[in-house]
Formats: structure tokens, C-alpha cells, sequence
């Protein structure tokens, strides 16, 4: 039988190209080479620490994050990507799933669903991957953006609840963010208490903001109704003055929360790492409880958070687990590439080092295949080739070499012949004569 020819496929010139989607973007060399630098460091640093890498779905059912970040969270409440699966039978009622917004939910539903707290010792996961939020799309804020995570949680009785580990982590971010060369990074330092400090904090809070509220703006009103704690994070010149008169919730911390925060706040003095306490800083997702942290870079402008974390001692209770007390951070690696970009424009420094070591020119398409075999020797003994094209004129050559390589190895007749290489080094324009052999030795050398 003969099968139905498939679709055609006709240019047509009406209609507009299709474009990335509002709020994602292709990331393309020689940017890709950027990430591919903070991803390594990053888990070549999380290795000496003795992390493990974990790789949750991209996907999720939608109440993990409603029971994790809260349902009045902006995340939860305006910015998630939330569908309906296809029930798979008539009697079955459709599952709702939602694009992670973050990873925290997730690794937490993992610890819990693979019973991770059974080993009695303390997980330390990190994860490298996107995330998605339906937010105003602008410099250093996507919809579809990249994090690099880590959380360490466990049993109480592995140590969990530590203040320790909290200055480890922010050690080690500390650490991090040097190794990947980011000058002049700060770390805000809060505590938010404890699951019961809270509660009675919203109230004064509510209590307060009753005055004031008519002075705030528009979305500040709508908070105090929705979630007061998030007046704080409201960034409005106008309402500045207002905000600075409200409680702070340091004045509600219990016994036992305030020695952690003192415990945290001596192990990184100890350790040299500098931070400003920062009592507004009680971040947009409700999981957190004591310890919250940011890292700003104020080269970043209006979305100048590098990263941002803190404890999470309820969380795992709260969509169903153990009691298993953690905390952690996720960095925006689109946010780290453009503060290192930054950097490097102002230091006029070139982008990593894209260039190949050589560029091979076959002097005509009868020297293709040859070209193809010097290539194919150059490649194996480690270094980095273009091959060029034997229908370009010599001229072309040149140009398209000294865009792309360091050198260009000329190839014709009389180099496959004698198998004496002619080398040009488009830095120092000198012109030599390298028996094949030594080739590749010879462009190993910078
Ligand atoms: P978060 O503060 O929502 O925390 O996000 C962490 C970081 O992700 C931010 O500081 C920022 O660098 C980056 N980020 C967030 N939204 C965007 C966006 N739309 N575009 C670009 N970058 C963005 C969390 O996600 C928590 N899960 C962190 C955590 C881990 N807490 C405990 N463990």
C-alpha cells in the first residue's frame, strides 16, 4: 500500500517567524561557556563539602508547592504554571500538576518519599536546573530561570537543627561565590523566628499596620489583608518611612531562637565571613523559620538578589513527612552570568577563552578528506580544531582563521606530499615550517 506523502512544508511569507516565548531565552556560545564555568565550580566546590547531586522533576504535583511556599504566596497565588492532566480513567478525577517554581519542595518530597531520614544521617543534596514563575519579565528576572541549590536536612538527632550548619552553608557560599570570582558580594542575615515566634509577629505586625496601611501603596493594602510579612519586602521610596516604623520581629523571638541566631552570627565571625543583620529580610516563600539569608550584588540593579535561603525546620511535617528540620539556598545563575559578565566588561577583560588552538585550511577540495584526517589526529591528542573548507580562496581562509582559531595550518598538495605543515600565529604573524609529527606538540604550546 502506498502511504499518504507527509505534510509539505511551504516558506511562508505571510506569517511572522516564530519567537521564544515571553520570558525565555536561548542561551547561545560564547555565553554558554560562562555557565558551563558556574556550574562546574560549583560542583567542584560542593564536592568538598561532600554534597550529592539531586535530580527531582521538572514537574510536580500542584499542592506540594501549596503546602511548601504557601497558597498566599506570590509565587503560589499569580506566578505558577499550573495545568490539569488528562485523568486516565473515566472514574479518576485529573491531577492538577504545576512547572516547578523551585526546588526546595521537591527534594523535600524526595527525602520523604525515598525515606532518606532512615539512614539517621544528614542529607546533603544539590541540584543544578530550571525553575519557572510566571513573574514581569526583566533584566535578571525570566520566567523560565536557572538555579544552583543545595539543602541539608535530617533527623534531629543527625544534627539537623544545628546552628552549625547553617554557618557551613553560608561558609561555604561565601566560599563559592569567591572561587567564581564575584567582587563585592553582601550576605543579609535575619532570623524569623520560630513556627510559634511568628504568629504572635503577624499579629503586632497586623496590629501596626492598621494605622499605617491607608499611607501604603496599592499592593502593600492588599498585603496586609493577604500576608502582612510581605510589607517588608515592599521596595517603594514612599513607603519607606512607614515600613521603618513597624515592629521588627527580632523583638519576638524566643529563648531558643535567639540563641541560634547568636550561635549562627559567632561561627561566621569566627570564620571571618562578613554579613549585615537585616530584620526586614523575611523573604517571599513561608517555609522559612529562624535563619534567612541573601547574597545581593548591587551591580544587578533593581533584581540584585544573587541568592537567597534559610531554615526550614516544619517543612517536611508539612506536606506529610517526619519531622527532619534543613536549610538551604538557591542561587540565580542567570543573575551570577550577568554580574560576571559585568565584571569582565569593566575589566575589559576578553570572554573565556573561546578561540581553537588551529584552524586547518585544505587548499582545495581535493584536500578535504586529508584535512579531515590532521583534524581528526589533532582532536585526539587533546586539542581544540576548526576545519575549514577547500572551496574557500586562500583569502576567506585567512579571515574566517583568524576569527575562529589562534593559528591556521595551511594544507595542500605539497603539505599532504612532504608532511611538513606550514603554521601561521595570527597574534604574532610569524610564519613556520613544522614536520607533522611534532604538530600537535608544537600547537599544544599557548
Ligand atoms: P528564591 O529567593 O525564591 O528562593 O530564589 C532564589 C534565587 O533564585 C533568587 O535569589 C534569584 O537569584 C533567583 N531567582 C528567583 N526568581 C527568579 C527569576 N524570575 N528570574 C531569575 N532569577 C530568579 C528559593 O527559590 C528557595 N527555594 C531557596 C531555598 C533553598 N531556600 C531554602 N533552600
Amino acid at each position: 500500500m502506498r502511504r499518504q506523502p507527509a505534510t509539505i512544508y511551504r516558506r511562508d511569507t505571510t506569517m511572522k517567524a516564530i519567537q521564544a516565548a515571553r520570558g525565555t531565552r536561548d542561551l547561545l556560545p560564547p555565553e554558554t561557556e560562562l555557565w558551563n564555568h558556574i556550574e562546574a565550580t560549583s560542583r567542584r566546590v560542593f564536592a568538598r563539602y561532600c554534597f550529592g547531586e539531586i535530580r527531582t522533576p521538572i514537574f510536580e504535583d500542584t499542592q506540594l508547592f501549596a503546602r511548601s511556599v504557601g497558597e498566599e504566596t506570590d509565587i503560589v497565588s499569580k506566578e505558577m504554571y499550573t495545568w490539569e492532566d488528562r485523568a486516565r480513567a473515566q472514574s479518576e478525577k485529573a491531577q492538577s500538576l504545576t512547572l516547578r517554581p523551585e526546588n526546595t519542595a521537591g527534594v523535600v518530597r524526595a527525602y520523604i518519599e525515598h525515606k532518606l531520614g532512615e539512614t539517621g544521617l544528614l542529607q546533603k543534596l544539590y541540584y543544578i536546573g530550571p525553575q519557572f514563575r510566571r513573574e514581569r519579565p526583566q533584566k535578571g528576572r525570566y520566567r523560565q530561570f536557572y538555579q544552583i541549590g543545595a539543602e541539608v536536612i535530617g533527623p534531629t538527632s543527625a544534627g539537623s537543627e544545628s546552628p552549625l550548619r547553617d554557618a557551613e552553608i553560608l561558609e561555604m557560599l561565601a566560599t563559592l561565590l569567591d572561587e567564581l570570582g564575584i567582587a563585592e558580594w553582601k550576605l543579609y542575615l535575619n532570623s524569623v523566628g520560630s513556627a510559634s515566634d511568628r504568629p504572635r509577629y503577624v499579629l503586632a505586625l497586623q496590629e501596626a499596620l492598621k494605622e499605617i496601611a491607608p499611607k501604603l501603596c496599592a499592593d502593600c493594602q492588599r498585603r496586609v489583608q493577604t500576608n502582612p510579612l510581605r510589607v517588608l519586602d515592599c521596595k517603594i521610596p514612599e513607603d519607606q518611612p512607614f515600613i521603618e516604623t513597624l515592629p521588627k520581629i527580632a523583638e519576638f523571638l524566643d529563648a531558643d531562637s535567639q540563641v541560634h541566631f547568636a550561635q549562627v552570627c559567632a561561627a561566621l565571625d569566627a570564620c571571618g565571613v562578613p554579613y549585615i543583620v537585616n530584620p526586614r529580610l523575611v523573604r517571599g516563600l513561608d517555609y522559612y523559620t529562624r535563619t534567612t539569608f541573601e547574597f545581593v550584588h548591587t551591580g544587578l540593579g533593581a533584581q540584585n538578589a544573587l541568592l537567597g535561603g534559610g531554615r526550614y525546620d516544619g517543612l517536611s511535617e508539612a506536606i506529610g513527612g517526619p519531622k527532619a528540620p534543613g536549610i538551604g539556598f538557591a542561587m540565580g545563575a542567570d543573575r551570577l552570568v550577568l554580574t560576571l559578565q559585568a565584571q569582565r566588561e569593566s575589566q575589559n577583560a576578553t570572554a573565556i577563552a573561546s578561540l581553537a588552538d588551529a584552524y586547518i585550511a585544505p587548499l582545495g577540495e581535493a584536500q578535504q578528506v586529508q584535512a579531515l584526517v590532521l583534524a581528526r589526529e589533532l582532536r585526539r591528542a587533546g586539542l581544540r580544531v576548526e576545519l575549514g573548507d577547500g572551496s574557500f580562496r586562500i583569502k576567506k581562509s585567512f579571515e574566517i582563521g583568524n576569527r575562529l582559531a589562534r593559528r591556521i595550518v595551511l594544507f595542500g598538495e605539497e603539505e599532504a606530499q612532504s608532511s611538513i605543515m606550514t603554521v601561521k600565529d595570527f597574534a604574532s604573524g610569524a610564519q613556520t615550517k613544522i614536520p607533522r609529527a611534532e604538530l600537535a606538540q608544537a600547537l599544544q604550546q599557548r
